[in-house]
């Protein structure tokens, strides 16, 4: 089974060059970040609180997720715009400090790519917990500035303050809390993706599995 593992912070360019290699590779693609907004999206429909451990907990065993790569289904609902918006991204990180939660969606994602042959699965413990035996694991980054430049584009109605605001926020919790936090893998190779473009980063990544293949 062929698992490459694409981990980073937000607004690294991980989604964009993750689907990008996947289509290169013939491979499926899954986002896991979005699991855990859709997660979070299914608490605040229900009139939840995201930081009710034991609530989360229940809906995260409970929720039908179909995480596509044009749609994310939650429950028989299409939550793909809600899932980026603000009210998401402020509950996502109660959601993903939650390891009962953590070991409901790890589950998930290895049972997924046990049933696609692999895949290119991206999010932040990939290389570290999810798939450590991946064929290939790279720690993509940026600068700061750079990645909530890319985040303001993508979410038309937030400005820059407020999304460089966000990413700082949740660049500390992700890095900071108990469970699998956000942490670069021993054997991973970082790849800064500050001023390069989705080809050159696809290229590089590449290279390095025909280097893997043929050491
Ligand atoms: O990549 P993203 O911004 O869509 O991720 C949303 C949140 O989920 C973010 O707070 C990090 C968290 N996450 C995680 O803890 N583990 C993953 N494998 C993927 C995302």
């Amino acid at each position: 089974m062929r698992v490459i593992a694409i981990d980073g912070p937000a607004g690294s360019g991980k989604s964009t060059v993750a689907r990008a290699l996947a289509k290169h590779l013939g491979l499926k693609y899954l986002d896991t970040g979005a699991m855990y907004r859709a997660v979070a999206f299914a608490v605040l429909r229900a009139g939840g609180d995201p930081d009710d451990a034991e609530s989360t907990t229940a809906t995260a065993r409970l929720v039908d997720l179909d995480i596509g790569l044009e749609r994310v289904m939650v429950d028989g609902v299409d939550a793909t715009v809600e899932i980026r918006g603000p009210e998401v991204s402020r509950a996502v990180s109660a959601v993903a400090a939650n390891p009962e939660v953590r070991k409901e969606l790890v589950s998930r994602q290895r049972e997924w790519a046990v049933r696609q042959g692999g895949g290119v699965l991206e999010g932040r413990d990939i290389g570290t917990v999810v798939f450590p035996d991946a064929e290939l694991k790279v720690y993509l980054t940026a600068d700061p500035e750079e990645r909530a430049r890319r985040r303001a584009k993508e979410v038309t109605d937030l400005d820059y303050e407020q999304v460089a605001a966000d990413i700082a926020r949740r660049d500390a919790l992700d890095t900071t809390r108990a469970a699998d936090p956000l942490v670069e893998a021993a054997d991973a190779t970082v790849v800064d993706t500050t001023g390069l473009g989705i080809d050159e980063v696809v290229a590089t990544i590449t290279a390095l599995l025909d280097e893997g293949a043929s050491s």
